[in-house]
């Protein structure tokens, strides 16, 4: 095993946690062959295989469990040394400063959480608001991090993407497009829509799809908040597009309902972002190898991408 890379074994380990090459590419935003190549190269220094396919489903051999088990003592070795360096580096106090976009407040508290735990003596202060005053924050440098969805149009600040962040269409359950395949997108031209204030960046991403189309869009209402704006689609005041992270907590609920929208989802990521020169302070850095390496399977233990599927 003294071939095999570090690199290597992160890869084996999350498509043996997802039975699958295909979400082990995008969790570790890789592509499937590169993934592929990496088991391919660590069963070669192992010499015996670590998967079988029966069928269409992937299953570890007797070798790939064991490496399985091997892995998760390294990875949990590493966690307890990290801590141990973290200690001597001084993240036993302190506050991580974040300023993130309105709709990754349904995911970045879960992702804190586990965080927050293995430095207890950090706070937290975090600051959730819409993506032109993040930026404002960013060129201002106020904050220690930023959560965006949309990249900032200055080129000097270093982005990072971390995890999915698709937006929908959400109308009430009983509108006559609820059951409808493949709706046109000109036919959202017709509905009165709801839309998130002007600085926003779901906004940005909605204006953008209609633009390009040369579609007009009847916005009835602009609200600045997400959760005012899942009420007023509930009381039939129109249609809108929100973040599919916003029905995370409390799903659809019977009140609202996702549309088959030509377009649609629009895909985005949230990135993490920081000035380009910026020294970060340990517990900044902590928290942004943290996010890059744990935050997408964090978020999908604490239920949010089960939740997304349905
Ligand atoms: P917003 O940003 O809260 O400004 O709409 C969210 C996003 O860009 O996804």
């Amino acid at each position: 095993m003294q071939n095999a890379t570090l690199h290597q074994l992160k890869v084996f380990e999350a498509v043996a946690r997802h039975s699958s090459f295909t979400r082990a590419a995008e969790e570790l935003f890789l592509t499937q062959p590169t993934v592929s190549m990496q088991v391919k190269q660590l069963s070669k220094t192992v010499g015996m295989p670590l998967f079988e396919q029966v069928g269409k489903k992937l299953f570890l051999t007797s070798a790939g469990k064991e490496l399985y088990a091997t892995c998760q003592d390294v990875f949990q070795r590493m966690t307890e040394f990290e801590i141990a360096i973290a200690d001597l580096k001084g993240l036993k106090q302190g506050t991580l400063r974040l300023a993130v976009v309105t709709t990754a407040k349904y995911v970045i508290p879960r992702i804190l959480g586990p965080f927050c735990q293995r430095y207890p003596g950090i706070d937290i202060s975090l600051t959730v608001t819409n993506h032109q005053h993040v930026l404002d924050s960013l060129s201002s440098n106020r904050d220690d991090l930023y959560i965006l969805s949309q990249l900032p149009d200055e080129s000097d600040a270093k982005v990072y993407p971390f995890l999915e962040n698709p937006l929908v269409v959400l109308a009430p359950c009983n509108h006559p497009l609820a059951k409808e395949k493949d709706i046109p997108l000109i036919r959202m031209a017709e509905e009165p829509f709801i839309m998130r204030e002007p600085g926003s960046g779901t906004r940005k991403a909605v204006q953008k799809l209609f633009d390009q189309h040369g579609l007009p869009l009847k916005v009835k209402l602009d609200l600045g908040s997400n959760e005012a704006i899942k009420q007023a689609i509930a009381g039939g005041m129109g249609l809108s597009v929100l973040s599919k992270h916003t029905l995370a907590l409390e799903g659809l609920n019977n009140q609202l309902i996702i549309l088959d929208v030509e377009g649609f989802p629009i895909e985005r990521y949230w990135y993490v972002v920081h000035p380009s020169g910026k020294q970060l302070s340990a517990i900044a850095r902590a928290f942004f190898d943290y996010l890059l390496n744990e935050g997408k399977r964090v978020a999908e233990e604490t239920s949010y991408q089960r939740l997304l599927e349905h």
